[in-house]
């Protein structure tokens, strides 16, 4: 595994391995690792010959700036998880290399924007896409691993690469859970104990959600889903909907043809969960 910190250096290697007909495969990450990045980067291995990993905390997708400033940073742990898988080159750049002028691009993703996070965190979604091109055009991946925790982000993406007319493939990789079923993020690092037992609930209400949808109404579901977070006050649901799986909109009726899929955000204290499952 090797480390780099410049686009150049990071260029050179992966020119070499691709003159040898290597496919790449490209986890961007923002560090804080856990086994959910380890599954992407598995993955990443099993379909790509060179795995690279990013790790950078994109300031520019933070609307709340002690979010960014609170954002766990653990690179030297970070390292040794990736040791225990094959990772082949971290890329390790500072704000500077990513963004030598301020990136002032203004993305546009019409209705996959203006629902759940994008209408909870402004300006998320542009930083993403800011981050994720500059990576994807320094990088130049065949294929790039994203978790399906992140459902919008990936629907943003998947946009993102048609819009700017990329050559990546974009390869959703499903989400990994703590054993009493708490979605991995590096944001669990975060929660302070209380939170962290009553956090499982999130999951627990999901799949209690689905079960319900087989006799319930839509807004009998909903409605339940908001009543068993708020069961405890340590947890307070920011939303809940239960959208198609393409265009991200609210479905009306449980009769809309289509994948459906139950999105949620719940503050647990200050740190804020999402998670999803599919119904
Ligand atoms: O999902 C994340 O960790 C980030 O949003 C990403 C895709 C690495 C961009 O900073």
């Amino acid at each position: 595994m090797k480390l780099y910190t410049t686009i150049s250096s990071l260029q050179v290697a992966i020119k070499t391995d691709r003159a040898k007909g290597l496919k790449v495969g490209f986890v961007p990450t923002m560090g804080a690792l856990h086994e959910g990045h380890l599954s992407l980067v598995e993955q990443a291995g099993t379909s790509s010959d060179i795995v690279v990993v990013s790790i950078f905390v994109n300031p520019n997708q933070f609307n709340d700036s002690n979010d960014l400033a609170n954002y766990p940073r653990t690179m030297e742990e970070d390292l040794k998880l990736l040791s225990t898988v094959r990772c082949d080159y971290v890329f390790y750049p500072d704000v500077e290399e990513i963004y030598p002028v301020p990136d002032t691009r203004q993305f546009s993703f019409g209705i996959l924007e203006n629902v759940m996070e994008g209408k909870f965190r402004p300006g998320h979604f542009n930083g993403v896409a800011q981050v994720v091109s500059r990576l994807f055009e320094i990088v130049d991946p065949d294929l790039a691993y994203f978790g399906r925790k992140d459902f919008q982000q990936l629907a943003v993406i998947k946009n993102l690469v048609l819009q700017l007319q990329l050559r990546v493939e974009i390869v959703a990789c499903d989400i990994v859970r703590e054993p009493d079923g708490l979605a991995m993020s590096s944001r669990n690092k975060l929660l302070l104990p209380e939170y962290r037992e009553v956090a499982p609930l999130i999951y627990r209400t999901l799949m209690q959600a689905k079960s319900l949808s087989a006799t319930s109404s839509l807004e009998n579901v909903k409605e339940y889903v908001l009543d068993e977070i708020s069961r405890t006050n340590l947890l307070t649901a920011e939303y809940f909907e239960i959208v198609d799986d393409t265009n991200l909109q609210s479905i009306k009726s449980w009769n809309e043809p289509g994948i459906k899929v139950g999105c949620i955000a719940v503050f647990a204290g200050k740190i804020r969960l999402i998670d999803n499952l599919i119904f």
